[in-house]
């Protein structure tokens, strides 16, 4: 495989320990997009504290694209003065004062997606402009590339990062056009596996030549890529539309969701005017145990059956999550008799053996305990919806 040889080569090289568990934090896109500016972007980081978000594993506030002024006579990107007025540096000193990590986003042709100098050819001199900043993630599109070659343009950028001493997380963005998964797990730490997702549970938004994509969507489009994510390499399906009005219980499935695949967990609405179910939805700390367990395997579809699947995820210590997820537009019910189910991981050497295991059983949205695998499971879940578990050996 092409990871194989990049390694062998040494040809590339990335931090070790770095994003052993999914990436937490907050991007500035899917809320602001261009319309960014050093207030947004403390403001984020402010609302990340005080609104429990920090406590519970979120980490990173990233910046996207459109931070960019112009380069130097050198060749050296400096920060859009008019939004940026303290500068890049200071931005991160407030940052890293709150105890978060600062992103900030590149692309790796010669324009960013809004229009703004890219890194094509300057990828050196950017990666060691982000490190005297003193960034900690670096987003890296996949615009004007023409015909680069992928592995080549992120191997680049991931040893120029490599060479500055500083850990920054490299998280690419080339939408899965190339199937990073194949040859991504040493360059990078996470990539993003499909277009732009939208605010939207179940919808394609066609914007001509691309679309963008509904959470539904984007959860198809992950099929067959479990195998290739892990503690320091994940897949992304793009930053969450958790808080950006869909309803209550889709911003739930959708967050369980990407809990569920052991995505990385980046907020993207406005962290100054959340509601309270969006806090709790956020901030649900039995459901980012999941999301951060450290087994780092990602969960798989065990069954769908009319609208409702049942998802598997495998955990530290012989625990399973178990998901529920009623796609459909009615009300579903869950009749799940443990003792007759055969759960194999498909990739991995994970079963769950509920003739001769019983497994305590967590409701991880109630906050309850429920009755024990030797007990058929009955309930409902309601449309858009989802029962989301955690099973635990009863010793
Ligand atoms: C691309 C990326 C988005 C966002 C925009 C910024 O579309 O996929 O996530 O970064 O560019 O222009």
């Amino acid at each position: 495989m092409l990871t194989v040889f990049c390694a062998q080569l040494g040809i590339c090289q990335k931090f070790e320990n770095l994003a052993q568990t999914p990436p937490m934090g907050w991007n500035s896109w899917n809320t602001f997009a261009c319309d960014i500016n050093e207030d947004v972007i403390k403001k984020a980081a402010d609302n990340m504290v005080s609104s429990g978000m920090k406590a519970v594993g979120y980490e990173y506030i990233v910046i996207d694209d459109c931070w960019h002024g112009e380069r130097d006579e050198q060749g050296f990107i400096h920060e859009d003065k008019a939004k940026f007025p303290s500068g890049m540096k200071a931005l991160a000193d407030y940052v890293h004062s709150k105890g978060l990590k600062l992103g900030i986003y590149s692309d790796a042709g010669i324009k960013t997606c809004g229009g703004k100098p890219g890194s094509r050819g300057y990828e050196y001199q950017d990666a060691l402009m982000y490190a005297k900043w003193g960034i900690d993630y670096l987003k890296y599109d996949w615009c004007s590339t023409e015909n680069i070659n992928p592995i080549g343009a992120y191997t680049t950028m991931s040893n120029a990062l490599y060479k500055t001493g500083r850990p920054i997380v490299l998280s690419i963005c080339e939408w899965g056009d190339n199937k990073p998964w194949e040859w991504a797990e040493d360059i990078g730490y996470l990539w993003r596996t499909t277009g732009d997702i939208y605010n939207c549970f179940d919808c394609e938004e066609n914007h001509g030549d691309w679309s963008s994509w509904g959470v539904l969507q984007i959860l198809d489009m992950q099929e067959g890529l479990r195998k290739y994510a892990g503690p320091g390499h994940w897949n992304d399906p793009d930053m969450m539309e958790v808080g950006n009005g869909m309803s209550t219980s889709e911003d739930r499935a959708h967050f369980t969701m990407w809990a569920m695949i052991a995505a990385p967990l980046i907020a993207g609405n406005n962290l100054s005017d959340m509601s309270q179910e969006t806090i709790d939805i956020l901030t649900n700390k039995e459901m980012i145990a999941i999301n951060q367990d450290t087994l780092g395997v990602q969960g798989f579809k065990y069954k769908a059956e009319n609208g409702l699947e049942t998802w598997f995820k495998p955990l530290k210590n012989g625990d399973w999550a178990v998901t529920f997820l009623n796609r459909g537009a009615e009300e579903m019910d869950i009749n799940f008799d443990w003792k007759k189910e055969s759960v194999k991981d498909p990739d991995f050497e994970y079963n769950a053996d509920f003739v001769k295991n019983e497994y305590k059983i967590r409701d991880l949205w109630e906050h309850k305990n429920l009755k024990n695998t030797n007990k058929v499971l009955k309930t409902k879940v309601k449309p858009h919806d989802v029962l989301s578990l955690r099973l635990s050996i009863n010793e």
